[in-house]
């Protein structure tokens, strides 16, 4: 059930014009980051249509006055109806799953290399001002060298991350060979409400308030001192919002979307322990192998570029998170009922 838990982001005048009486296409927007995305362009005034082939979203996240196209980005008759007169397209559709990367890396590539470049290619033909597109901080793998910067060499550890640099490379190759505007967020982990605790992304968080809200003892793999850069979805939002309103002539550039500062897993728990109003003793088990240590992003491009600044705390994006996990409990309870 969405319960409307994303405040629309603050976007001054000149930003939030952008948006007003423009169609915006979200692909993957019946997920979890591209829901809140449609209620953060909704609030500010743009129509937005969703692409999504419901592979791992729901139909139920999606904020009301948004369209669904139900398809894949793989099917390029539905991908150009989807984008016909859009003026920005948000590229979120993804294989999300690094474990499901390792097992299908042709279906990953097909999905995450050709599907962007489809994308790409209907956006500069039907004439789309910006593309934006999800990627991810496992560009980083296990770099040693923190907070990373983008000027890091890639280091992908898993085809998902190889997909995912790939597609940073089309979008900057579109902008240089086709003249279409295009950018790409390295988002770094994150939460908020309606995330799916099966993700493979911060289910750390989700699994461990489902654990709390039972009254059950979660599980830390580790010693719970591994840290990384918790980022609350409202964040993410207007990292987007900001990246698609600005003036400057953007081709291909690639931004990190974090808070700036690392986490332990500790923190996440004691930010959680004081949501629920108790103390909580976490167990401890094996770590699990080829998890990177540590990983923090460094914000600096993004602040000078864009104008972005992360405004939610951890203790008070996982307050809001854990609220909307109990609602929609209860929700999921009652509908057994
Ligand atoms: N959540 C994170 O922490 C995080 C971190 C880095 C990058 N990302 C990227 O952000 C994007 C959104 O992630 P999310 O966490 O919201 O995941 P999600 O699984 O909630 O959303 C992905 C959406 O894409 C849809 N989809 C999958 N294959 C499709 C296809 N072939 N055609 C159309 N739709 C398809 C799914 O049904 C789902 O609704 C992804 O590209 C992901 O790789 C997420």
């Amino acid at each position: 059930m969405n319960n409307g838990d994303t405040h629309s982001p603050v976007l001054d005048a000149q930003q939030a014009e952008a948006f007003a009486g423009s169609k915006c296409l979200i692909t993957g927007g019946a997920g979890f980051i591209g829901s809140h995305l449609a209620e953060g362009l909704l609030a500010n005034g743009a129509s937005v249509v969703v692409l999504d082939d419901l592979s791992g979203g729901h139909r139920e996240n999606l904020p009301k006055g948004t369209s669904l196209i139900e398809a894949s980005i793989l099917d390029d008759s539905a991908l150009r109806e989807a984008m016909a007169g859009c003026r920005f397209v948000f590229h979120q559709a993804a294989m999300v799953s690094v474990p499901e990367s390792v097992d299908k890396p042709r279906e990953c590539v097909e999905m995450n290399v050709d599907g962007t470049r489809r994308v790409l290619q209907a956006s500069q033909e039907l004439g789309v001002k910006r593309v934006m597109f999800a990627a991810s901080a496992a560009a980083y793998g296990g770099d040693p060298t923190l907070p990373s910067r983008e000027t890091h060499a890639p280091d992908p550890w898993s085809p998902y991350a190889a997909t995912k640099i790939t597609g940073e490379l089309l979008l900057r190759t579109w902008s240089m060979c086709y003249g279409l505007s295009t950018v790409s967020l390295r988002y770094f982990n994150i939460y908020g409400p309606r995330q799916d605790p099966k993700s493979a992304y911060a289910a750390v968080i989700t699994a461990f308030m489902d654990r709390v809200a039972r009254g059950d003892v979660p599980t830390i793999l580790g010693d719970g001192l591994q840290t990384r850069d918790f980022t609350f979805v409202r964040d993410v939002v207007r990292a987007n919002l900001l990246a698609a309103s600005s003036p400057k002539d953007l081709k291909g550039e690639v931004f990190n979307i974090g808070t700036g500062s690392a986490s332990t897993l500790l923190d996440v728990l004691a930010a959680i322990a004081a949501a629920a109003g108790r103390e909580i003793e976490p167990g401890f088990a094996e770590p699990r192998a080829g998890d990177v240590r540590h990983s923090c992003a460094d914000i600096a491009r993004a602040r000078e570029v864009l104008d972005y600044q992360p405004m939610t705390s951890l203790e008070a994006g996982l307050a809001m998170t854990y609220e909307s996990f109990l609602r929609d409990a209860s929700g999921r309870q009652e509908g057994v009922a």
